[in-house]
């Protein structure tokens, strides 16, 4: 796998140890009703029909986290991609199938997009082995059941899986610490430790650092470390669910303190070297699992 970015060791692979490994049974009965439906809307820990509006805009795929994404899948002829959105990072010469059970999130998907099908990590109505590869891009923080559905793609795939998620321990060393410090702490009580997904997916399963652009294209906050000033457009923080988290008073209070520091030019004098650096090396990574044995 090239995934442009530094190979980590599963370091604390095995230290996660919540509770018991969920069992897949192989009695899998797929769900006549939708999941979701079924567990009270929505489906995940935000409510994409209130908070989604232009999500696609602000949020499209970047060409070079795409091109690990792309690597990470391998030869795949067959991919699934859950929690698929508006469609980002999906790739354009495989048979794609998509799961999305947003319906704002749905409508946003361009017509050149598959469209998507309304089901859940957790209940992913698909036959074992079904797919070469899967994908889950900026998704498992929201997943009600994250063992559910991780098992669940594993066993609907028989490749690789590939997830782009972010390093929950190291969130906090993004300079939006000092000003939302809310919004980064729900961000990080949201995002499965990386040691929690290599646990889950067991030997063979690797992590890679995906350093940010400094024009990243996808609009998680991270994207936006060499530009303070896109921080104080609403459509932006819309687009980054941890803000739908915090009060919106705290936004009121982090995003006045930053207009103010940009006018003064204090967030220049402490961060200012950040606007003329190429990346970040922030909490961007790009977990992926082996094909099964
Ligand atoms: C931040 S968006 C990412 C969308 C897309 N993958 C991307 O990279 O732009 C997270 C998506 O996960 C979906 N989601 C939330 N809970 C889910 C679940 N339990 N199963 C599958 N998808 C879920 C949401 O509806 C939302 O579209």
């Amino acid at each position: 796998m090239d995934c442009r970015g530094r190979l980590l060791l599963p370091q604390n692979a095995t230290a996660w140890r919540a509770g018991p490994a969920v069992t897949v049974s192989r009695s899998y009965v797929p769900v006549t009703a939708n999941y979701h439906d079924r567990v009270a809307p929505p489906a995940g820990d935000v409510d994409y029909e209130a908070h989604g509006d232009g999500y696609a805009v602000q949020r499209r795929a970047d060409p070079r986290i795409a091109a690990a994404v792309l690597s990470a899948l391998g030869a795949a002829r067959t991919v699934l991609n859950v929690g698929a959105g508006a469609g980002s990072y999906e790739p354009t010469d495989r048979y794609v199938v998509a799961v999305e059970p947003s319906a704002a999130m749905r409508a946003q998907r361009p017509p050149e997009r598959v469209p998507a099908i309304d089901a859940v990590a957790e209940s992913l109505p698909f036959d074992d082995d079904a797919f070469d590869a899967a994908m889950a891009c900026s998704t498992l923080h929201q997943w009600r059941d994250l063992d559910r559905g991780l098992a669940e793609l594993r066993r609907v795939t028989r490749g690789p899986i590939a997830i782009f998620t972010y390093d929950p321990d190291t969130l906090g060393r993004f300079w939006l610490a000092d000003y939302a410090p809310e919004v980064i702490q729900a961000e990080r009580r949201r995002q499965p430790p990386i040691a929690r997904l290599v646990a889950a997916f067991g030997e063979g399963t690797e992590v890679c650092r995906i350093p940010v652009p400094a024009d990243c294209l996808d609009g998680f906050k991270e994207a936006y470390f060499a530009r303070p000033e896109s921080f104080l457009d609403e459509a932006v923080r819309r687009s980054q669910s941890s803000w739908s988290f915090v009060e919106p008073a705290v936004q009121q209070r982090a995003t006045a303190r930053l207009r103010a520091d940009l006018a003064s030019g204090a967030w220049d004098e402490r961060y200012g070297a950040l606007r003329t650096q190429p990346e970040l090396d922030g909490s961007l990574r790009l977990v992926v699992a082996p094909p099964k044995r």
